[in-house]
């Protein structure tokens, strides 16, 4: 694998490994000391066009864990603002010896773009509408460690579906893990065609609650209340908001998800974002050791590469891949 784009590249098996992989990392990541050198020399970037929180801070945290060096890039204070061209800004990052450019942009299919144009990695942090295939990674990491598996769940992905890059990514995650897909929403927050999506829809919340594993709540976008797509917040949130009320609709094992940053009181009221069923804090966690294991694929070299012949319980592998590290692990 030499990019990253979306989930609609990776197989059930290619999802599976990078699964197991976050495995190694969230146990790297439980030690005192939570860094290996497996990617030392290695050089990664980013390339947000667009705001972020979680995505750019677990990628920094994901690449300086494996102790790659890191070159900070913010679009507000770069030549972009003197319009260089997203080509020549790329050709300048590339020129200074970096490995991987992790990439969020307004349009779709920025990132595939840009991996045209570079010989080294690139990574799809969120393209448009189109995908955002490590918060899909993480989201089933989280899944599989709260109930073990996604084969054979029915999860209900509810909200702004038409606008959403983490449901097109989810759905396909999701599904080619096994799952069963409901999309829940009014038919204005609906892709006008869901031709090939492997998923039934609903409009109604309630109906829906009871049978699912997982309600997993997008965040309904208040600047998108200009387009009239749902007549008020206080409609949408007395329809399809996560209330009290519907939480007791949920199995006992359910779990409710949302990929951040949430509009308490909308989509998901506070006292439910608190809840012990409420995994959105697990998913920001896990997303950091995902991310590792993404940069590990793409970027380690044979040498580190040895943490592949190490097993899970030898992480630490040999000592010149990651033994400098282990002093004080736990
Ligand atoms: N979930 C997600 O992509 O969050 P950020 O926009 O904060 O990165």
């Amino acid at each position: 694998m030499q990019h990253l784009l979306g989930i609609e590249q990776l197989t059930a098996g290619d999802i599976e490994h990078l699964l197991s992989q976050t495995d190694r990392f969230v146990e790297v990541s439980r030690r005192r000391m939570p860094k290996v050198p497996a990617l030392q020399g290695r050089t990664v970037t980013w390339l947000f066009y667009e705001d972020s929180t979680r995505t750019r801070l677990s990628f920094e945290q994901a690449a300086k864990r494996l102790s790659a060096d890191t070159l900070s890039f913010a679009v507000s204070s770069s030549s972009v603002r003197k319009g260089e061209s997203l080509r020549d800004t790329v050709q300048t990052i590339e020129a200074m010896g970096v490995d991987a450019i992790v990439v969020r942009h307004s349009s779709a299919g920025v990132p595939a773009q840009i991996a045209r144009w570079v010989s080294g990695s690139v990574v799809n942090a969120g393209d448009g509408w189109h995908e955002h295939p490590t918060q899909a990674l993480l989201d089933c990491y989280t899944i599989r460690e709260r109930l073990g598996g996604l084969d054979g769940l029915h999860i209900a992905i509810v909200g702004d579906i038409k606008h959403s890059r983490v449901a097109r990514s989810d759905v396909l995650a999701f599904t080619r893990l096994g799952a069963e897909v409901t999309l829940v929403a009014p038919p204005t927050l609906l892709p006008p065609s869901l031709a090939g999506w492997p998923v039934r829809v609903s409009h109604d919340l309630d109906a829906v609650l009871p049978t699912v594993d997982v309600v997993y709540l997008l965040r309904i976008q208040a600047e998108r209340m200009t387009e009239a797509l749902v007549p008020s917040l206080r409609e949408y949130t007395a329809r399809y908001g996560m209330t009290r009320r519907r939480v007791d609709l949920l199995a006992d094992k359910a779990i409710v998800m949302h990929p951040g940053p949430m509009n308490r009181g909308v989509e998901i009221a506070a006292d439910v974002a608190e809840l012990p069923r409420a995994v959105v804090v697990d998913q920001v966690r896990n997303g950091v050791a995902v991310r590792m294991a993404v940069l590990y694929e793409l970027l380690a070299q044979p040498a580190g590469r040895e943490l592949d012949r190490a097993g899970t319980d030898e992480v630490a592998g040999p000592p010149d891949v990651v033994g400098a590290a282990q002093e004080g692990a736990e």
